[in-house]
C-alpha cells in the first residue's frame, strides 16, 4: 500500500479514489514533512499533543483539495505544498478546540487531546497550531492568502459560537443549521480550494469558482457528518454515535426528524431538548426513527444538492487544459465520495 493511503483512517477512503491517491502521494508526502517540522517546539508537550492527532491520520481532505485546486488551475508548486500544510494545521487546531467544546472523548479513533493533557493545554495547542499555520503563510508573504485564511479562522469561530448559541434550541431552522455548517466547516474547504488556485497565480475568476466549489462541498460534507453521527458506528466514524444531540446540537437530520414526528410526539421532544434532558437511549430512539422513516435519506439528498452545485461550480471553471481535465475528474470523484462516505 502507498504511503499516503496508509495515512488515512481505515487505510483508504474508497477504492475508486486509487488514481487520485497515486497523484497525491508525492505532494502529500511533502505536506507531511512540513507538518512534522512545523509542530516541533522546545516545549515537549506541545509537540506531543500536535503529533498525537497528526499521526492518527485523518483523511487529509483539505490539503488534498488545495493540491487538486492548484492542479485544476495550472500546476502544483512549492507554494501549493506549504499552503496545503497550513490548511491542515488550521484544521487540526479546529479539531482540538472542537473536542474541548463538544466534550468529545475520541478523535480519529484515539483519545482526544484534552482527555490526555487537559483542557487548558489543549486550548493552547490549538492556538499554537493556528499561529503555526499563519507563520507558514507569512513566510510566503501573499497578503491576499493571509487575509483569506484570517477571515476563514474568524468564520470557524463564528460557526462554533453560533452553534453554541443555538444549542438546546429545538426551534432552530433548517437555514440556521446550514449556516452553522457553512461557517464552521465549509468556509475552510472554500479557502483550501481558493488558496490552492492562488498558489499558481491563476486568475481571480478560477479562484472564485473553486472557492464556491469548496463551500458547497463543505456544506455537503458537514450534513453527511451529521447523518453519520446518527447512523454510523464508533468503528466507522471514530467517535460515539448520537453525541450531537446529547450536546444539544440540533443538526439538520435531527431538525428533519423532529419535523416529521406527529405534533404530540414533537412537543415531548421539544420539551426534553430545551430542558437539556435528552438521554443516550432517547437519542438512539430518535436515530432509529430517522433511519426507519427515510429521514437520513432526506438529509443525504440535501447534501447531494450541495454536492451537485459544487460540481456545477467546477464545470463552469473547467478548461480543456490537460491538468484541468484531470483535476476535474478527481475533484468530481472526491465530491461523490463526500456524499457516499461512511468515514
Ligand atoms: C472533521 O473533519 C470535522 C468536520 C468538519 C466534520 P474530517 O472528517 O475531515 O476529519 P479528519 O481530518 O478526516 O479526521
Ligand atoms: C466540525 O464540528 C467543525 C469543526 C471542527 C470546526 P463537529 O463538532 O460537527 O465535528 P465532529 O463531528 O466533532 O468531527
Ligand atoms: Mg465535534
Ligand atoms: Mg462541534
Amino acid at each position: 500500500m502507498k504511503g499516503f493511503q496508509r495515512l488515512v483512517l481505515g487505510a483508504i477512503w474508497d477504492e475508486s479514489l486509487a488514481e487520485v491517491f497515486d497523484f497525491l502521494e508525492k505532494p502529500m508526502r511533502q505536506v507531511e514533512g512540513i507538518l512534522q517540522k512545523a509542530v516541533q517546539s522546545p516545549v515537549q508537550d506541545m509537540t506531543a499533543m500536535a503529533l498525537h492527532l497528526l499521526s492518527a491520520g485523518g483523511k487529509r481532505l483539505r490539503p488534498a483539495l488545495t493540491i487538486l485546486s492548484a492542479q485544476f488551475a495550472g500546476e502544483i508548486n512549492s507554494r501549493t505544498i506549504s499552503f496545503a500544510a497550513a490548511v491542515e494545521l488550521m484544521h487540526t487546531a479546529t479539531l482540538i478546540h472542537d473536542d474541548v467544546i463538544d466534550k468529545a472523548e475520541i478523535r480519529r479513533g484515539r483519545a482526544a487531546v484534552h482527555t490526555l493533557w487537559g483542557n487548558e493545554a489543549a486550548v493552547m495547542c490549538g492556538d499554537f497550531l493556528y499561529a503555526t499555520a499563519f507563520n507558514i503563510l507569512a513566510r510566503d508573504g501573499d497578503i491576499e492568502v493571509i487575509r483569506t485564511m484570517a477571515r476563514t479562522s474568524s468564520q470557524v469561530c463564528e460557526g462554533e459560537v453560533l452553534e453554541l448559541q443555538l444549542a438546546f434550541n429545538p426551534n432552530i431552522t433548517e437555514l440556521q443549521c446550514l449556516e452553522i455548517a457553512r461557517l464552521k466547516t465549509a468556509e475552510l474547504m472554500a479557502a483550501a480550494c481558493k488558496i490552492g488556485v492562488m498558489s499558481t497565480g491563476a486568475d481571480g475568476q478560477i479562484a472564485s469558482a473553486l472557492e464556491s466549489f469548496g463551500r458547497n462541498l463543505g456544506i455537503a460534507f458537514q450534513i453527511i457528518d451529521d447523518v453519520l453521527d446518527l447512523e454510523g458506528s464508533v468503528e466507522e466514524i471514530g467517535k460515539p454515535v448520537g453525541s450531537d444531540l446529547i450536546e444539544g446540537k440540533v443538526t439538520l437530520p435531527i431538525r428533519l426528524a423532529l419535523d416529521s414526528l406527529d405534533e404530540r410526539e414533537r412537543e415531548i421532544w421539544v420539551k426534553r431538548i430545551s430542558e437539556h434532558a435528552i438521554t443516550p437511549g432517547e437519542v438512539a430512539e430518535l436515530a432509529k426513527f430517522a433511519k426507519e422513516h427515510g429521514i437520513l435519506e432526506k438529509a443525504r439528498s440535501v447534501a447531494k444538492k450541495f454536492a451537485d452545485q459544487a460540481l456545477t461550480d467546477l464545470q463552469l471553471a473547467s478548461t480543456n487544459h490537460e491538468n484541468s481535465k484531470q483535476a476535474f475528474a478527481w475533484l468530481k470523484r472526491i465530491t461523490q465520495f463526500v456524499v457516499q462516505r461512511r468515514i
